[in-house]
């Protein structure tokens, strides 16, 4: 399906940017980062995704879509795979449905982590669990034209994330025990969100894109990071994912690299943590 669509910039008036998901951690990053463009920012309440497009979407005059919204309970998929397919699947191919130029989010769960080297975009994914698998379909919901970019360990200022529970606990605690044995890229939502801007004004062509943050380590590693730029003295335990006994399987090993010749790169993850933790004090006080 070829977009027919008139350059917006050319035509010399702003994007019409629609933002799904726009309340969860990365839709808010993508708000900042596409700031610039005119924002159709719809949250769970206002477009949930799992049923078509009602009139708050008007269809036909989106110049991109950025596709943030998903069900992201990674255990709870194992409890209820069909309620994440519903959103992750279903709710994919309604926004695939709008015609638009599209960003789909995908994630290093996609990959079983039997490999020890960084897995690129040509990788046979094998999901180890039920979020995983639909994100997998999920990828394909959206369609060969669709940009689907993936990520990993996401976080940032907003939202459940990794950043802000170990805050939570090592302002509490003299010790938190973290899993040692599965590795990744802490990928901070800004630096994310600002790739994503350069992979679409780019005009890259459409595709599976690895986007994530330079570096990687375990979540032991990250907690003890965290710790450490935040100037808590809390010590970090380190244990196996036998011993956190969650319900659902995850990759003991997500290094995610681009092949691709024009592949973007992003800042360090540590780089990312200072950026986090910089926009999380500058809004001291905000819960959300
Ligand atoms: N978090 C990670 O570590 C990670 C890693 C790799 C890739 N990703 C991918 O990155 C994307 C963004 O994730 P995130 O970290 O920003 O997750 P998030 O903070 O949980 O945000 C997801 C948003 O989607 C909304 N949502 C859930 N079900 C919906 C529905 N049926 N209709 C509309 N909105 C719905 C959620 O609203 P409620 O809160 O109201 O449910 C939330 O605002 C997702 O595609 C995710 O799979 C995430």
């Amino acid at each position: 399906m070829e977009h027919e669509h008139t350059d917006p910039v050319r035509a010399g008036r702003r994007r019409r940017v629609l933002i799904t998901g726009a309340g969860g951690q990365l839709g808010r990053a993508l708000q900042e980062a596409f700031a610039d463009d005119h924002l159709v920012a719809l949250s769970h309440e206002e477009w949930d995704v799992a049923y078509p497009p009602g009139d708050t979407v008007s269809q036909g005059d989106l110049d991109l879509v950025l596709h943030a919204a998903a069900w992201t309970d990674v255990d709870g998929a194992e409890a209820d795979p069909q309620g994440a397919a519903a959103v992750n699947v279903g709710g994919t191919a309604n926004v695939a449905g709008l015609g638009a130029p599209l960003v789909a989010f995908s994630t290093d769960y996609v990959f079983d982590g039997r490999k020890t080297t960084p897995y690129v975009e040509s990788d046979a994914p094998n999901p180890l669990s039920a979020y995983g698998r639909t994100k997998l379909h999920g990828e394909a919901a959206a369609g060969p034209d669709a940009w689907v970019v993936r990520s990993s360990w996401l976080f940032g200022p907003t939202g459940h994330n990794f950043v802000r529970t170990m805050l939570a606990l090592g302002s509490e605690r003299g010790e938190v025990a973290v899993v040692d044995d599965q590795r990744g890229c802490p990928t901070y939502v800004g630096h994310l969100s600002d790739a994503v801007r350069r992979l679409v004004d780019s005009g890259a062509p459409p595709g599976t894109w690895h986007l994530a943050a330079d570096g990687d380590c375990t979540w032991a590693d990250f907690a003890e990071a965290i710790f450490e730029e935040a100037g808590l003295e809390t010590r970090v335990r380190r244990i196996t994912s036998a011993e956190l006994a969650r319900p659902a399987p995850r990759p003991a090993y997500a290094v995610l690299r681009s092949e691709r010749p024009d592949a973007l790169t992003l800042p360090h993850w540590r780089e990312g943590l200072r950026a986090c933790l910089a926009a999380l004090s500058a809004t001291a006080g905000d819960t959300t």
